[in-house]
């Protein structure tokens, strides 16, 4: 009776799908996993500080949370809009279409096609990302474009060998080898195809969940307000030193949503054509684990989840030791690795620290 009680007073959660990503390090294959553990929570007011897919973040807002998601990078910013912010604005077909076509009377730049020859995309794709990612720029409405930027985006990276732009090696995709692996169809279908089922995708995935939630694009830091819980899903950073680039991963999506000043944003000695690269803690042991210190202490009044990996730097006693000096007790929640994961390292596992 009272078991019967109880599931009756917890509101369900919202059950709309987070839509598919290719996105490194998103959590959105483990949300089942953290949401049985933030369910034993009491909170109302959350931020996912480094937001990424805001896979996370959206669980948060099925759970009813009022939430805020911050990322240092627009791109991840604008799905945030899309998918968090936004409560309830969504995508006709005819805007889908209208995302592609030309404007009548509008003169394209073609920096995409001119600048990117040969490096991640054809020719043909080169000039159909000019023409939607102007487009995009011009559209005044912040959750229609950000629905949009979103399959812009996953259409990109379905596109892309390792689904990243990290190294110029169009060629890979186009070399007429025989291939073990399922991403050539992938990388062969038309960019249209891909929008438009991206942007479905998207469309299913607004819900309002009668909060006021906000999508931020800063330093986790420096995010603005005092939250019941904070979230951390920092860069991950391994053993052998080597560390997620996100900058160096996803530069090419930010310079989609900085069209006009993405010329000058560029470092023209890099073989890929990256954005100048800006100072980033989680490139190297001797930053990251200050940089892990600082986020537990910035957020220390805070109920802390934090997910890192077992194999990774800061280890997993190191974190549970600054989360114990910034006055917390800690619990550390372990998911088994999977037998088939294609993971380089079989042992490693995924953590979750939960601080109250
Ligand atoms: C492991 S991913 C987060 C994945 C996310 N939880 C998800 O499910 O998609 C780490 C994220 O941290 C972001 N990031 C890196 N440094 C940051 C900083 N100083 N402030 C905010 N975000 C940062 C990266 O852009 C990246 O999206």
């Amino acid at each position: 009776m009272m078991r019967q009680l109880e599931l009756t007073l917890v509101p369900r959660p919202h059950p709309a799908l987070f839509p598919s990503t290719r996105y490194q390090g998103s959590k959105r294959k483990l949300l089942p996993w953290i949401a049985s553990h933030l369910r034993e929570l009491r909170f109302d007011t959350a931020l996912d500080a480094m937001s990424g897919t805001a896979a996370v973040a959206y669980l948060l807002k099925q759970m009813g949370k009022q939430v805020v998601a911050n990322d240092r990078l627009f791109a991840n910013a604008e799905i945030a809009r899309a998918l968090i912010e936004n409560p309830g604005e969504r995508l006709c077909e005819e805007d889908i279409e209208k995302a592609m076509q030309p404007r009548p009377g509008v003169l394209y730049s073609r920096f995409i096609e001119e600048t990117f020859a040969g490096i991640y995309f054809t020719d043909e794709e080169n000039r159909w990302l000019d023409v939607v990612a102007q487009n995009l720029s011009r559209l005044r409405h912040p959750y229609r474009r950000a629905l949009l930027r979103f399959a812009l985006f996953q259409s990109c990276l379905a596109k892309r060998p390792y689904n990243l732009f990290h190294r110029k090696n169009l060629d890979l995709r186009l070399r007429e080898v025989k291939r073990g692996f399922g991403n050539k169809a992938a990388w062969d279908r038309p960019f249209p195809d891909h929008f438009r089922g991206f942007a479905r995708e998207a469309n299913a995935a607004v819900f309002d969940n009668s909060r006021e939630n906000r999508a931020l694009c800063g330093d986790a830091l420096e995010a603005p307000g005092r939250f019941d819980l904070v979230y951390l899903d920092p860069p991950y950073l391994r053993r052998d030193g080597s560390g997620a680039d996100y900058p160096g991963f996803y530069h090419f999506l930010e310079g989609i949503c900085d069209y006009s000043r993405w010329s000058e944003r560029l470092d023209r000695a890099s073989p890929h054509l990256r954005l100048k690269p800006e100072p980033d803690p989680w490139l190297n042991a001797s930053q990251a684990r200050p940089a892990f210190r600082r986020l537990i202490e910035r957020f220390a009044e805070s109920i802390l989840v934090v997910s890192f990996r077992s194999d990774g730097i800061p280890a997993e006693e190191e974190i549970a030791a600054m989360l114990r000096d910034a006055g917390k007790k800690v619990k550390v929640l372990r998911q088994a690795p999977r037998p088939y994961a294609l993971s380089r390292n079989r042992d490693s596992c995924e953590l979750l620290f939960v601080a109250k």
